[in-house]
């Protein structure tokens, strides 16, 4: 608090730092709970002064100064090193040379300079929308978006990006493929990969799982689900294509059976929970 008064700090940027600090304490404890050695107090600490540097700056460069207030301040290497460090999701070695600070890198690299770069962005609803506006979507962009998604994984917060194929024969039948382990119903389908397209991923996923090429491909429908997967708190986002499957059905190891069935015998089928929201988009193809 002392310090807030020698630099001046205003009271918008002390209650902004004390809105950090409770959501930086609150992520910190709910990692300790998941097993994560985390210094409480440093998190504490470094979230209250991490924007110490505005007293001098509201540039990007204010992270940067505030670290050399906090060492000249005898506050220690670990808290100037989290104000540092906390802007964006980091800056890089080049972006910080071309912002006019030393060239070198200030990006989070310990647990609690991650949790105080993430709870910062949290602090304000706005902050990433306000950031994208600022930035677009460069690669400091990217690197605090994925900042975001390590510290959620770590909370146990995942969101999941799946695609699934409803596929036709010519009679306009629905391929349908029961899973080995739980024994339900589903379309083919699967994870999209890191930077890959959905388009990309379906192709890709039909084919590993049924041998079939898709025609006529288009969207059918999206669907979303927040559940729980043992310790984790999942969000799987579906997306959800249809088209004429081609070829001959050759199943893989994930499934036991494979069927084309019409819509009437899908709705009797013990399905998958994320493939039934599904079924209310199918209609009787003529
Ligand atoms: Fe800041």
């Amino acid at each position: 608090m002392d310090l807030f008064l020698k630099y001046k700090v205003s009271k918008s940027v002390v209650a902004h730092s004390k809105k950090v600090r409770k959501i930086a304490l609150e992520v910190a404890k709910e990692l300790e709970e998941n097993g994560l050695g985390v210094d409480l107090k440093l998190v504490g600490k470094g979230a209250l002064l991490h924007d110490i540097g505005r007293s001098m700056t509201h540039g990007l460069e204010h992270g940067y100064i505030g670290g050399r207030i906090l060492r000249k301040e005898g506050e220690g290497e670990e808290v100037a090193r989290i104000a540092e460090r906390h802007v964006l999701g980091g800056i890089s070695k080049e972006e910080a040379g071309r912002m006019g600070m030393p060239a070198k890198n200030f990006i989070p690299e310990t647990l609690e300079e991650k949790i105080i770069c993430y709870a910062d962005k949290l602090s304000d609803k706005d902050k990433i929308e306000r950031i994208e506006r600022l930035l677009g979507r460069n690669a400091a962009y990217e690197r605090m978006v994925k900042l975001i998604q390590e510290v959620d994984a770590m909370r146990g917060r995942v969101q999941e990006l799946n695609v699934y194929a409803v596929l036709r024969d010519s009679k306009g039948r629905i391929l349908v493929m029961k899973r080995r382990e739980p024994k339900v119903w589903e379309f083919p389908g699967g994870g999209v990969e890191w930077g890959e397209s959905p388009e990309k991923a379906v192709r890709r996923e039909v084919e590993e799982e049924t041998g079939l090429k898709i025609k006529n491909m288009k969207l059918l429908c999206t669907t979303s689900k927040v559940y729980k997967k043992g310790k984790l708190d999942k969000h799987s986002v579906y997306i959800v294509f249809e088209g004429k499957g081609e070829g001959k059905v050759k199943f893989g190891m994930e499934h036991s059976i494979a069927m084309w069935v019409d819509l009437k015998k899908i709705r009797k089928l013990e399905l998958g929970w994320n493939v039934e929201p599904i079924v209310e988009f199918l209609k009787v193809e003529k």
